[in-house]
């Protein structure tokens, strides 16, 4: 198995991971309420084409992903699970049960359509830290899933967070209005956030995600630094055009191609 330090020693020279985020193939399941089609059958031939890690994200309000995923996806995964949770005493006790090689930490809101924003870490740094700790001791690396802003990082890595996860929504949205002079603010942002976490802590892993699709993932993927992008929605919206194995092709291409 691969250790922390040999993980944060390859950090930047290697190319960035492609962890595919299957929550929507069981929003497509939940939808009529049936046994098809499987995240497990999903996450598997992601693995066959290509990706470092499958991600799932077990919500308080149970809208896609369900228990029984996670423990029967956790048994069969060969690559890494990334658990996105809330910090809550329920989904600490299912972490701590199944032992995913990575929590992410995620704010959750019942009314909204996808994680809207990153966590306020910096607002609740003791609870956090303790939070944290709780799952490490369990043998899981934790990341929280933040802002890209300079006080967010600080507060992440005083937790102890093994990793950040930098939230690209509004870089991603910036591109689909249109708006490239605030597209290249967030990606500057973006930037700037990685740059802050290996100055203050050169083995905190920085991953991003949120909104990537095949058309603006480059410019995060080329961001010296950036150990691994989570990506679901585009990715599994080509999967119907192109099958699942092929997305995940696409989406490397995409990530990896020469600018
Ligand atoms: N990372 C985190 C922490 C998320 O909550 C999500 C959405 O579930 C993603 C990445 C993937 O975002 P998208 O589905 O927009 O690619």
């Amino acid at each position: 198995m691969t250790t922390s330090s040999s993980l944060s020693s390859t950090r930047s020279i290697q190319k960035p991971l492609l962890g595919v985020n299957i929550d929507h193939v069981a929003t497509l399941r939940q939808a009529r309420g049936v046994s098809y089609p499987s995240p497990l059958a999903a996450a598997l031939l992601c693995e066959t084409a290509g990706a470092d890690g499958i991600t799932i994200h077990l919500r308080e309000d149970r809208r896609h992903i369900q228990d029984a995923d996670v423990y029967e996806i956790a048994e069969q995964l060969t690559t890494r699970m990334n658990l996105e949770i809330a910090a809550t005493d329920e989904m600490l006790a299912i972490a701590r049960e199944v032992k995913p090689y990575w929590v992410c930490l995620v704010p959750e809101k019942r009314e909204e359509l996808t994680t809207e924003g990153g966590l306020d870490v910096a607002g609740q740094v003791s609870w956090l830290k303790d939070y944290v700790a709780k799952l490490q001791e369990a043998g899981i690396k934790v990341s929280l899933f933040i802002d890209p802003e300079d006080n967010q990082v600080a507060a992440a890595i005083e937790c102890g967070a093994d990793a950040v996860e930098l939230h690209t929504g509004a870089y991603a949205e910036a591109g689909l209005a249109g708006d490239s002079d605030k597209q290249r603010m967030e990606l500057n942002r973006i930037k700037q956030a990685v740059i802050s976490a290996q100055r203050i802590n050169k083995g905190l892993l920085v991953n991003a995600g949120h909104g990537l699709t095949r058309d603006n993932v480059n410019a995060i993927a080329q961001i010296d630094g950036i150990y691994e992008l989570n990506i679901g929605h585009a990715l599994i919206a080509d999967a119907v055009f192109v099958g699942i194995e092929q997305a995940v092709v696409m989406m490397k291409d995409a990530m990896y191609k020469e600018s």
